[in-house]
């Protein structure tokens, strides 16, 4: 049972009920060594709400008008740290092997659109990071293999007849809108060179930069819970980092099934640091390569 001076008592069965709740409904698993986090966010959770019994607030959450206080706690127990440019050994081995590979694949069969989703976004930087690396490559594979078309002036920043859709998706409504809002203060671009911020984002203000427009344009935001068995389908590659890490093994291999399903033949999948697809399934081939890791899909 938890209790503190001000908090109320927790007990052992509506732990359980909560936590059985919590992992239906999005797959993050709270085992002992985060019950204390846990605990403090249903507190808080109980105090908004006014109630006094974590069995009345298991009720509210389980009834029709408790839906939006599901999405609350759930909000509450996301965590959504992130970075632009996490991982560089990774995002090296996406941008110089993997999209290489998949640019001339597509240009043989003059299939001009790439699909890259980001499941799990969090607060954008993860699929702008993305968008601006996935222009970049179109631009260096076009120096150096000639452009199928004519290139229409001004310049765009993804040459035609390329499609690119870079979908990025979470459960949490806070981290979507300001992932659409597209704006970062310095301590957000830290890890964002002088060269990115100067061809992809506008100064908005003292330490205030905005994404671009025409990054921007690449990336849809949008809610998606990957617990659900409807997910977003034929994408190219997938990135889900960090995300896994909070879920189950049982929940983790159900996932990773049904990424397997919306990834296109010969798609990739790209989890974080530390995070491995070992022991959990036979349908992906590990990549590995300068200290990055992807994980490439094995037909059926
Ligand atoms: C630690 S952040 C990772 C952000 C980014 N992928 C990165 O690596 O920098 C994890 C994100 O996963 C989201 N998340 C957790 N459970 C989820 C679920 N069931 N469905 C969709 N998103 C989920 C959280 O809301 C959070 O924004």
């Amino acid at each position: 049972m938890f209790s503190t001076s001000s908090a109320v008592a927790l007990s052992e069965p509506e732990l359980k009920l909560l936590q059985t709740l919590i992992y239906q409904e999005c797959g993050m698993y709270f085992d002992e060594r985060r019950t204390h986090f846990l605990n403090d966010r249903l507190q808080r959770r109980l105090r908004a709400c006014n109630l006094s019994s974590f069995y009345e607030y298991y009720r509210l959450l389980t009834s029709r008008e408790g839906k939006h206080e599901l999405s609350a706690l759930l909000e509450n127990l996301t965590v959504n740290e992130t970075s632009f440019f996490r991982n560089r050994s990774q995002l090296e081995l996406f941008q110089k092997t993997v999209l290489e590979e998949i640019l001339r694949r597509k240009q043989e069969r003059r299939d001009w659109s790439l699909r890259i989703w980001s499941a799990g976004c969090s607060t954008g930087q993860e699929p702008f990071t993305l968008a601006m690396m996935v222009a970049d490559a179109l631009a260096y594979y076009y120096l150096r293999n000639p452009l199928p078309f004519d290139m229409p002036s001004p310049k765009p920043l993804i040459p035609p007849p390329w499609k690119v859709e870079i979908l990025a998706s979470d459960i949490n409504y806070s981290v979507l809108r300001a992932g659409q809002e597209g704006i970062y203060l310095e301590h957000h671009m830290e890890a964002v060179d002088y060269a990115y911020r100067l061809r992809y984002f506008d100064k908005v203000g003292p330490g205030r930069y905005a994404v671009k427009r025409t990054v921007k344009d690449l990336v849809h935001f949008d809610f998606h819970n990957l617990k659900t068995e409807f997910l977003p389908q034929r994408n190219d590659i997938i990135f889900c980092r960090n995300v896994m890490i909070y879920f189950d093994e049982a929940e983790q291999k159900r996932l990773i099934k049904k990424f397997w399903r919306c990834l296109n033949s010969e798609g990739f999948l790209f989890v974080g640091h530390a995070e491995s697809l070992f022991g959990l399934t036979d349908q992906f081939r590990m990549i590995h390569q300068d200290n990055g890791t992807a994980y490439s899909k094995i037909e059926a």
